[in-house]
């Protein structure tokens, strides 16, 4: 379903732009590709599946990971389970993974009901506006999860690692703000997690997507990369490559800019993000 963000959110040209990205991976050849949520934007099993598909077509490895879009009914998860189960290293929505020395703790936040609770699936009526608002609505990582990810991370001290969470943990700074612009939100226990990460300084990053934009920020040890989404203008991904002592984040494009041009409302080209939200270099020593 195709609508608008700040830019035109074109659903309908996926299979092409993930066509492109099929030609432009097999150049770079990266190791795997790390989804940031929001894979399937309809709340159905077929949709996991045609979306499933579409990741597959790029003959690659990659680690799914949920957003908003995929876990909002009691089914969600069991189709998003089912769909990737050959993908996931345990068959469970929140994970770690070690590749080449780097560690990857990938989480699954729940949604915060108005009544202050916190569940797996959205209330109905936030499910009726998901693809036209989400202003008001709140996730948080579950306190088991916290629990979980303390552990893994006792259990990996030496290793490098990466946490990887649909929303932001650090809000979109104010300098990219812009009237009227749509804001995604963050993490709303964010700032319980950047305190817990403080005592694991081997957390050198967050991945992040959930508000189509880009930005780069960096507080204390970790620096939060905030991707926007395909189908929106820049219609860009990272490229993280892996040296010894850093990371350097790379932003890329297409190599066919006719899906930008197409998704870009003249003047919101902000979305981009500024000369430091493009590339960073994020130490692996500490
Ligand atoms: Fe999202």
């Amino acid at each position: 379903m195709d609508g608008e963000w700040n830019n035109r959110f074109l659903c309908t040209m996926m299979p092409d732009v993930m066509a492109c990205l099929r030609q432009d991976l097999a150049v770079i050849e990266p190791d795997f590709v790390l989804l940031t949520g929001d894979i399937a934007s309809k709340q159905t099993k077929d949709a996991m599946y045609e979306a499933r598909n579409l990741v597959e077509s790029l003959e690659k490895p990659y680690y799914p990971m949920g957003g908003n879009h995929d876990f909002v009914l009691d089914e969600s998860r069991s189709w998003f389970l089912d769909a990737f189960q050959h993908r996931l290293p345990r068959p469970n929505t929140f994970y770690s993974f070690t590749h080449k020395g780097l560690h990857f703790c990938v989480l699954d936040a729940w949604w915060q009901w108005e009544d202050g609770s916190l569940a797996p699936v959205s209330e109905a009526a936030v499910a009726a506006e998901l693809d036209k608002t989400v202003e008001n609505v709140r996730w948080q990582l579950p306190s088991h999860q916290l629990d979980w990810l303390v552990e893994d991370l006792a259990r990996h001290p030496d290793l490098p690692t990466i946490i990887a969470v649909h929303y932001p943990v650090l809000p979109i700074p104010t300098r990219l703000h812009r009237p009227g612009f749509k804001n995604g939100g963050a993490l709303d226990n964010g700032p319980l997690l950047m305190h817990i990460l403080r005592r694991y300084p081997q957390v050198r990053a967050i991945f992040s997507g959930h508000v189509h934009m880009h930005y780069i920020l960096t507080q204390s040890n970790v620096t939060q990369v905030v991707t926007g989404a395909l189908p929106e203008y820049p219609v860009e991904y990272r490229e993280v490559l892996v040296h010894n002592t850093h990371l350097e984040i790379k932003t890329r494009g297409l190599s066919n800019p006719e899906f930008a041009r197409r998704s870009l409302i003249p003047g919101k080209e902000w979305t981009s993000g500024e000369v430091q939200d493009r590339s960073a270099i994020i130490p692996l020593t500490w």
